[in-house]
């Protein structure tokens, strides 16, 4: 294998940029040429494609976002863009690929490699942490402490108020920015879409706890099946017959994908991109360059994407406890 692509894709997240520098300066330090693709699949297909060297990479291990930029592409889905991107591939003669993105980024990874045989091995970036295959994805612990550091500037407002605060924090399918950020905020309630929600039962032991506590926290992760935050505010209030103004919604929204990624981020982003290299110098295809119990290992791409990865079933029983 002597020149291989590498793209990021989906939604951004902080620490991409480090994984990126660690995929390019892996590759030129194995003797590869090594391509950036631009704007995930979309640049792909329109063939915005770049030789990149060591300093194409210098001064990113700390900025957030992604340098090569990233899209969600509708057209790769279809057999058509999928052909459009391999003959701009072909141009280039990359015979391997490194993708750095999430679950939507690795379901259109397999399919490519299905269809067209170029070995790929993917990186998990997503601020989500819903990959099968890596304990952590690059971005997750970023977007908590980013979340958290909000949480902490309203609970100083909700305490001073005696308010009762709604914040909705990001994962559309998943809760584990949730669970941490209500561990970490020492949240009162955490709604999360792997769990059904019984508002009942939380306007019962909010009662309860408004005979102690004068104010409350409540994260609510976005996917949550009894509705955004807006929705479960007013179901709330009206379970409670309150009409006062001391119910309060704050949506964290995209601030959670920017920021400088945090140490541990760095690490992982680093050493995912780095394996990801290796394993595709070894080998490795259609799977995914994860970390887990401290250790790079090599999942398929088809458990990836297919696997539940739940949340740690003790993290709920812990809010609850604490939260008395
Ligand atoms: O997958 C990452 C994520 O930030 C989710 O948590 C969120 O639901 C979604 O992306 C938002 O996507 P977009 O930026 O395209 O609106």
């Amino acid at each position: 294998m002597k020149k291989i692509a590498v793209f990021t894709s989906g939604g951004d997240s902080p620490g991409m940029n480090a994984c990126l520098r660690a995929v390019v300066r892996t590759a030129i330090f194995r003797e590869l040429e090594v391509y950036g693709v631009y704007r995930g699949y979309e640049g792909m297909i329109d063939g915005d494609i770049k030789r990149m060297y060591t300093h194409s990479v210098s001064n990113i291990v700390q900025r957030g976002g992604t340098i090569l930029k990233s899209a969600r592409s509708k057209e790769f889905m279809t057999p058509a863009g999928r052909k459009k991107a391999y003959e701009n591939l072909a141009k280039h003669g990359i015979e391997g690929i490194v993708a750095i993105g999430g679950d939507g980024t690795f379901t259109g990874a397999k399919i490519f490699f299905e269809e067209y045989g170029i070995p790929t091995v993917g990186c998990p970036g997503t601020i989500d942490n819903d990959i099968y295959g890596t304990d952590y994805t690059i971005g997750f612990d970023t977007a908590v402490n980013t979340a958290l550091a909000a949480i902490d500037k309203i609970r100083d407002t909700a305490a001073s108020h005696d308010r009762i605060f709604f914040i909705e924090v990001m994962g559309r399918d998943a809760g584990f920015i949730g669970v941490e950020c209500g561990i970490g905020g020492g949240a009162e309630f955490v709604m999360v879409p792997e769990t059904k929600t019984d508002l009942d039962s939380v306007v019962k032991d909010l009662k309860n706890l408004r005979k102690t506590k004068t104010s409350s926290v409540i994260v609510v992760a976005e996917g949550d099946d009894a509705g955004s935050a807006d929705v479960i505010m007013e179901k709330v209030k009206t379970k409670l017959n309150d009409n006062t103004k001391e119910f309060k919604v704050t949506t964290l929204g995209h601030i959670q994908r920017g920021g400088n990624p945090t140490a541990r981020d760095r690490v992982l982003a680093s050493r995912c991109g780095m394996a990801a290299v290796d394993g595709l110098l070894a080998g490795k295809q259609n799977c995914m360059a994860g970390v887990t119990n401290q250790e790079v290992v090599y999942t398929p791409f088809q458990d990836c994407i297919g696997k539940e990865k739940p949340i740690i079933p003790d993290h709920l029983e812990l809010i609850k406890v604490l939260s008395i």
